[in-house]
This record gives structure tokens, sequence and C-alpha cells, in this order.
């Protein structure tokens, strides 16, 4: 059996107060993405992305963040499990980890497919084979044998080998816009700060501070 009990760290390295975050919270997440990129974290961006069903159950997997502006945008399949959930359950919550600064940022909000040039421009920007990919694949759908897959791809890629492909209808954006957000530094002893952020029915940030 594992032994996993022992297994523990001491964060050290920083701390956070409700006095140096910025009052806008998209600005303190892009101040901290910034020091993530700069400690050339393996993958900053990668976020876990949980959604609820309709029968109540949540569910969660990593996508990828590629826009930053009044909220937070992923690219993936409309009718993936995801993507139906949250037709079904417009409301999700984001988790990005940073071990290496010992940092986590938490965000949720409702859901909603972003703009289709915003999704257009993302996927005209992406490699050939990613784009044919994101046609070949049906997404969270049973796949029997990846035979099948391969199979489609290589009809697909026959088919653009002169052409571009188009974007999928299936395929796009989702823009999480933040309504909470907790910022979490690790400290010794556990005593952990946690500074967070409620969006105000005035329109307004209120911050506040949870215990570790
Ligand atoms: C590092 C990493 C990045 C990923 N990025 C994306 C992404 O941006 N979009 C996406 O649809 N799936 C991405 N995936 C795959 C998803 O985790 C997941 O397998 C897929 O979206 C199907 O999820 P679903 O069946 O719950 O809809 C990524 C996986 C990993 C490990």
């Amino acid at each position: 059996m594992l032994n996993l009990a022992d297994l523990r760290q001491e964060y050290t390295r920083q701390t956070l107060s409700e006095a140096e975050v910025l009052p806008d919270p998209l600005a303190q997440f892009n101040r901290w993405f910034e020091e993530a990129l700069a400690a050339q974290l393996p993958e900053p961006s990668a976020m876990n992305l949980a959604t609820v069903g309709a029968d109540g159950r949540p569910s969660s997997r990593i996508v990828l963040l590629k826009v930053v502006d009044r909220g937070f945008v992923f690219f993936t399949n409309y009718l993936s499990r995801k993507g139906l959930e949250m037709e079904q359950r417009p409301w999700a919550a984001l988790n990005f980890y940073w071990a290496e600064l010992e940092r986590q940022v938490r965000i949720e909000g409702p859901v909603a497919p972003c703009e289709p040039e915003l999704s257009e421009q993302y996927f005209n920007s992406r490699p050939k084979l990613s784009r044919i990919g994101a046609i070949a694949s049906a997404q969270s759908q049973p796949l029997p044998h990846r035979d099948e897959l391969e199979a489609r791809m290589a009809q697909l890629e026959a088919d653009y080998a002169t052409t571009e492909p188009p974007r999928p209808a299936h395929w796009g954006g989702y823009r999480v816009m933040p309504r909470y957000l907790e910022f979490w530094q690790g400290r010794r002893s556990r005593l952990h700060d946690r500074v967070t952020y409620t969006w105000q029915p005035d329109n307004t940030w209120a911050l506040g501070r949870l215990a570790p």
C-alpha cells in the first residue's frame, strides 16, 4: 500500500494580504499569471474545470485557458460531456494550481459560449492538424476502436490537403464570468493566506479573507 500520510511540504515562499492585492481580481489574476510565466512553470494555463450534470453530480477535467478579457475563456467541443453539462447547468468552477509558487486560484461563475468571432479567430490560429482533429473527433462519445478515429483523421487530412478546414459549429469557446475568486498562497504550518473577491449586487468587488 502507498504510504501517503507522511508526504507533506512546508510552504514558505511568499505571503498574500488584502493590502497588497489589486482591487480588480482580473488584474490580480494577470499579475499572478505573469509571475507563473516568469517562473517558467510547465503548463501555467492548465486549469481544472468543474461542471455539474443535470443529476447534480460534479465532474472535472483539465482544459487550457486561452483568453482573459472580462472573463476566462477556453475552447472545446460543445457536444462533449462538459459542453452538455454547461448547457444544462451554466455555472462552472475553475482551479489553477501553480505548485512551484505554492499558489492556487479558484474562480466560480456563470459560463456561456463566447462570441463566434472569437472561436473563429482562435480556431484559425491552431495548427492545421489540430483543426482537423477537432473535426475528426466526436469528443466524449464512445470510441470502440482507435482505428476508426485514425481512419477518419486520414480521410479528413486527404480532403483538406489543399484547403483550410472550417471550424465545426460544435467547436468553440466558453467564457466563465468571475463572480467569486480566491487567491491562495501557501504559508508555514498550514496557516495559508486566502484572499477572496465576491461580486456585489452594486457591481463592485468585496474583498475578504478566509481561514486556511
Ligand atoms: C494539459 C491538458 C490540457 C487540455 N486542454 C484541453 C482543452 O483546452 N480543451 C479540451 O476540450 N480538452 C482539453 N484537454 C482534455 C480534457 O481534459 C478532457 O479529456 C476532454 O475535454 C473531454 O472532457 P469531457 O468528456 O468531460 O467533456 C486537456 C487535457 C490536459 C491533460
